[in-house]
């Protein structure tokens, strides 16, 4: 990607802090540090991963998605929560351009990725997506050894070098090594779901990306994979920038740092995904500033 769009991006970034215990100005919580008054926090202002501007998406005309602004921040879990077709997956599958080989996908809006337009002329997806990793609601292991699923990428991308320890890594990293060091040769299909959804964790992490998007990983798994799947991403969260759609709020609560509520928003016949709001996780669950978000998280919608 061209570096002279990444100066342009970082220099439009608005500077925020975060205030408490008061109204917050737009969906996104977040209030320029210039409006933010006297009660203002000394928060750190973390460098934003993504800024995500006015984003539209429609499949085939049918608007799915409208007007989502919002900054998802360096080094922090950020949970995706919302009901059923309110665009939770198009929204994650837009930051890394898997909706590109979507029939009458359009989008509108922007994308930054640390300044870059992602969806800029000249942008190789395949770059994108090496840079931001995905795992999926259902693991997709390859039908092939546990030890070919995580060298399959670095082998695509020419990454060859010490491919056996970046292998040991990736697996030590998903916590799944020492369950797996003494069958590496054998097929990956022949591991639990929970495993296989580790296995899939430690595929995305080979090629070491900065950014892992991951769409209801655990959502097919039992409570004890489940709970292995958010220990994980505990232990990830140092390294990485998380970004994850959930329909478990429990999840949600115990494992992001922020949370943004989707909601599906009517204009005329049409409905559409929009952003409700976006602020810290243990103020979306405990003090909603919209009463939409308050039905949601209490379960009396969705
Ligand atoms: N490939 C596609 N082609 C056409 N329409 C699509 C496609 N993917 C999603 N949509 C539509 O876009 C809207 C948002 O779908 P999306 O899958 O993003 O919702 P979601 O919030 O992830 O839902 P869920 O919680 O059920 O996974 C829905 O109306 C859906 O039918
Ligand atoms: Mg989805």
């Amino acid at each position: 990607m061209r570096s002279e769009s990444h100066s342009r991006g970082s220099a439009v970034i608005p500077r925020v802090r975060i205030l408490t215990g008061e109204p917050r100005d737009g969906a996104h919580g977040l209030v320029p540090a210039e409006r933010s008054g006297a009660r203002a926090l000394q928060a750190p202002e973390r460098e934003a991963i993504f800024d995500i501007r006015e984003l539209s998406v429609s499949y085939e005309g049918s608007p799915a998605l409208t007007g989502v602004s919002m900054r998802i921040e360096r080094g922090l879990i950020t949970a995706v929560i919302g009901p059923s077709g309110c665009g939770k997956s198009t929204f994650l599958r837009c930051l890394n351009r898997m909706n590109d080989s979507v029939r009458g996908f359009t989008l509108t809006g922007s994308v930054r990725y640390h300044g870059h337009d992602v969806y800029g002329a000249g942008v190789d997806p395949v770059e994108v997506r090496r840079r931001i990793g995905m795992v999926f609601q259902r693991p997709n292991p390859l039908p092939k050894s546990i030890y070919d699923n995580v060298a399959w990428a670095p082998r695509n991308l020419k990454m060859k070098a010490r491919l056996e320890e970046r292998v040991e890594r990736s697996l030590r990293a998903a916590a799944l090594w020492e369950e797996v060091k003494d069958r590496l040769g054998k097929s990956a299909l022949g591991l639990s779901g929970g495993q296989q959804q580790r296995l899939c964790i430690a595929r995305a992490m080979a090629i070491e990306p900065d950014v892992l998007l991951l769409d209801e990983p655990a959502s097919a798994l039992d409570p004890v994979a489940s709970a292995s799947i958010e220990e994980l991403l505990h232990t990830l969260k140092h390294r990485y920038t998380i970004v994850i759609v959930t329909h478990n709020m429990q999840q949600a609560a115990r494992i992001a740092d922020r949370t943004a509520f989707f909601s599906l928003a009517s204009s005329g016949e049409l409905r559409a995904g929009t952003l409700v709001e976006y602020n810290d996780t243990e103020e979306i669950f405990t003090r909603p500033r919209d009463p939409r978000t308050g039905d949601y998280v209490t379960g009396r919608f969705g």
